[in-house]
């Protein structure tokens, strides 16, 4: 044979004429016809040569391509057939299992995760085809067990659509997972916090509730202790007078003694000393009624409310627990009744009304006007004041939990956000504006009662 004929040369040019002088014409003829089937088989050759040689440089790209993808993934891969045995694992796969990929191919999966493991890989590697199952497991390495990885099974199948194995992806989750229970702590711990402030507060107006209170019940009862007093002077002087008259006085003497006691003046005022003792008695039973009626109901009965006795005790109450004098106008519809718990509905104006009060500190003639007003199927209950009013940009703010604008110890930023958290479960709202003469207004609606 002759060279490797380059491509475009001609067999039959390179054989040349010296072969052809022995043969006549017809042998000739077939000869040449031979060599130019030789020449169209060689080139036929060289291109098929020449696409061979193309097609195989694309595949061994598309596979440095792919490799280069697989290797640059820094999940791990691997890859088994639908028994379970390993076919193909990634570099990332290698280091995490520090074992070569040599030594973990042909093996099982379940020799490569932690025996505790064993039977949900084994449940992943069952799975239906179209499924998609995610586990956290741990791998079995050169160096004991792995952290925990989170997994992702997904199934393999052929061009036909046949299952014929199984692609697991994994990342460790360790640090994921410990920053997730950092968190889930550190949120525990705020809410634990919350909590806390929210029993701050309550206790807070519970505080303010019995300050209240206990100026409510001073007054009584420092007169009904007046009156007693009284009424054991006059004891004394009624039993002197008596004594005379039984030890058998002349009347003179006895006419002296009732002018020098004041009996006529001391029986003139025995009416009105009980009378007032009475009502004093009667205010502190007020009083521990209204607390007890505050007390009764659980959170989350309600009942029909009668606003005007409930908005002057809470203002009354609220008002007496704080120093200073506040001027209180009331403009109640009568018989105005809202649906609701009154134990809730009072804390909700104690706290407009020590925040009001709150305001109004230093102010020359303090003044807070409280109103209610029936409209349709709902009562509107104003607290407004004539104080500084809110500043612009607060009265979004103000509703937060723990906004506040006053000093460490006296605000906890929690009565708004209470308020209107109450408001809110009895189906009504509360909402703050200022007035156009000055002063702030919060406005509680609820349903209106029968
Ligand atoms: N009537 C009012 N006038 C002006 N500002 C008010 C009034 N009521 C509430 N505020 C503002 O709203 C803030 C939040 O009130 P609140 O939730 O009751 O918390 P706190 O009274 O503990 O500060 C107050 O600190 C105050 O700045
Ligand atoms: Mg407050």
């Amino acid at each position: 044979m002759p060279d490797r004929i380059a491509p475009g040369e001609r067999l039959i040019e390179r054989v040349g004429s010296p072969l052809l002088s022995p043969l006549d014409g017809d042998q000739e003829a077939a000869w040449i016809e031979v060599i130019r089937k030789m020449d169209e088989v060689y080139a036929d050759l060289l291109r098929y040569e020449t696409d061979l040689e193309e097609k195989n440089t694309a595949l061994e790209e598309a596979q440095a391509f792919i490799s280069s993808v697989i290797e640059s993934v820094s999940d791990i891969l691997i890859v088994c057939d639908r028994n379970g045995i390993v076919l193909q694992v990634n570099p990332a796969a290698v280091r995490l299992l520090a074992t070569p990929a040599d030594a973990v191919v042909e093996r099982p999966l379940g020799d490569l995760v932690d025996a505790a493991d064993g039977a949900r890989i084994e449940e992943l590697l069952r799975a239906p085809s179209s499924s998609e199952i995610a586990l956290e497991i741990r791998f079995v390495t050169a160096h004991g067990l792995s952290d925990l990885y989170a997994i992702n099974g997904a199934t393999r199948c052929d061009q036909a659509g046949h299952r014929v194995g199984t692609v697991l992806t994994g990342r460790p989750i360790g640090e994921l997972r410990r920053a997730y229970e950092a968190l889930h702590t550190a949120h525990g711990e705020l809410q634990r916090a919350q909590r806390q402030l929210v029993e701050q507060e309550k206790m807070a107006s519970l505080g303010r509730l019995v300050a209240g209170v206990a100026h409510e019940l001073n007054n009584p009862i420092s007169f009904i202790y007046g009156n007693i007093h009284m009424l054991e002077r006059y004891r004394e002087r009624m039993a002197a007078y008596l004594t005379a008259i039984h030890g058998g006085a002349d009347p003179a003497e006895v006419d002296e003694l009732r002018r020098r006691l004041k009996i006529d003046a001391l029986l003139a005022d025995y009416a009105s000393l009980i009378e007032g003792t009475l009502e004093g008695a009667m205010r502190v039973s007020d009083v521990v009624k209204n607390l007890r009626r505050l007390s009764f109901p659980r959170t989350g009965e309600t009942q029909p409310i009668d606003v005007d006795r409930i908005v002057r005790t809470a203002a009354r109450w609220a008002a007496r627990a704080k120093p200073g004098h506040v001027e209180l106008a009331f403009d109640i519809a009568p018989e105005a009744t809202v649906i609701g718990n009154e134990g809730q509905f009072h804390q909700i104006m104690v706290n407009l009304v020590d925040n009001a009060i709150d305001a109004l500190r230093g102010h020359a003639a303090p003044r807070i006007e409280i109103s209610a007003r029936r409209q349709d199927d709902e009562v509107a209950i104003a607290v407004a004041d004539n104080g500084p009013g809110l500043p612009d940009g607060m009265i979004d703010k103000i509703f937060e939990p723990f906004f506040t604008t006053k000093p460490v110890g006296e605000g906890t930023g929690l009565g708004l956000w209470i308020s209107y958290g109450i408001a809110r479960e009895h189906g009504g709202t509360l909402a703050a504006a200022n007035r156009n003469g000055g002063g702030a207004v919060f406005t509680l609606t609820l349903k209106a009662g029968p």
